[in-house]
């Protein structure tokens, strides 16, 4: 590997993997579409929160790219749990849609595990069916969580080694810690969960060959948590708003500030900037984490279409 500075942790760059795995998958949909089939996702966008939005603007615009047909559906934020249960029972019963996720947070009168555990397991391109949970806990094929798989795929093809290895995964969400722990440990890495409860996070984390951060908490993630040449993934996505922040996070950083200005904001992960020197390897924030986990969504959903269509998986 190029390392041009040896005090800075070599990038993990994720725009690279994610474009590599794209041009993977819209091959496979090609060849599913020379059989006459096409694989097909529904969005569904419920809340509106505004992030989520983009991340669904995003997920169509990617689907079209790789010639995956999708759908975006949008009910009214006043819709009921029972509403959203008949939006995805119909969903459920066609033929043309093979993936289904519902974007996340959905509005607060929706009870959202219900929604998720009405989602056919065969089509739940999101990973968080109980069916796929426990698939992926008996290491059984299914279909398993975009972010955390994105990472072990991020993880492999830049040559990381797993086994073995110390993981130390901060953050414990359904979403990301939980199923990256599981991932890790069906890799054979010997792997820690820690929460915002556990006893002198620094030190545990410091133990760490590699380190998931994804505890939402901007720069929270210092050099003092790291050992010295880990590797480090940070999965935290946030935005620096203020002069304050900036200065804390970003000291004499000029491609920052000059962002900064320009937009009134620049973003920043779990991780702090300072980790670079200490890291062996670090993903950046933005073009981390972020790409792989629509690549992913790309590459499940037509890994949904030829388990559900009964066609052979490469
Ligand atoms: N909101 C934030 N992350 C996610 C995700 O991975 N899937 C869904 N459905 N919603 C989200």
């Amino acid at each position: 590997m190029n390392r041009p500075n040896p005090m800075q942790a070599q990038i993990l760059d994720g725009n690279a993997v994610a474009t590599e795995i794209k041009a993977e998958v819209a091959a496979q949909v090609s060849e599913l579409r020379s059989q006459g089939l096409r694989p097909g996702l529904a969005v569904v966008l419920a809340g509106t929160h505004a992030a989520s939005e983009i991340y669904v603007r995003n997920k169509v615009r990617s689907s079209e790219q790789l010639g995956i047909y999708s759908e975006k559906l949008t009910p009214p934020p006043s819709i009921t749990t029972a509403g959203l249960l008949e939006v995805i029972a119909e969903l459920n019963s066609r033929n043309d849609i093979d993936g289904i996720l519902v974007q996340l947070p959905l509005p607060p009168q929706v009870d959202s595990k219900e929604v998720l555990m009405a989602v056919s397991p065969q089509k739940d391109v999101d990973g968080f069916h109980p069916v796929n949970i426990g698939l992926l806990s008996m290491q059984r094929p299914g279909l398993t969580p975009c972010t955390p798989t994105g990472i072990m795929e991020l993880l492999q093809r830049s040559g990381v080694e797993i086994a073995g290895q110390n993981a130390v995964v901060a953050g414990r969400s359904d979403i990301v810690g939980k199923p990256m722990a599981m991932l890790l440990l069906n890799a054979n890495a010997t792997v820690t969960v820690c929460h915002s409860k556990t006893r002198d996070l620094a030190a545990v984390c410091r133990e760490a060959d590699l380190l998931v951060a994804a505890v939402g908490r901007a720069g929270m993630i210092t050099r003092e948590f790291v050992k010295p040449g880990a590797t480090v993934i940070d999965v935290g996505i946030s935005r620096v708003t203020t002069r304050q922040d900036l200065e804390r996070f970003f000291p004499g950083n000029e491609k920052r500030a000059r962002e900064f200005a320009e937009r009134g904001a620049t973003l920043i992960g779990d991780v702090h900037p300072n980790v670079a020197e200490v890291a062996g390897a670090i993903t950046p924030v933005p073009g981390g984490v972020g790409p792989l986990t629509i690549a992913m969504l790309m590459a499940n959903t037509v890994k949904a279409c030829r388990m559900r269509r009964g066609r052979r998986t490469p």
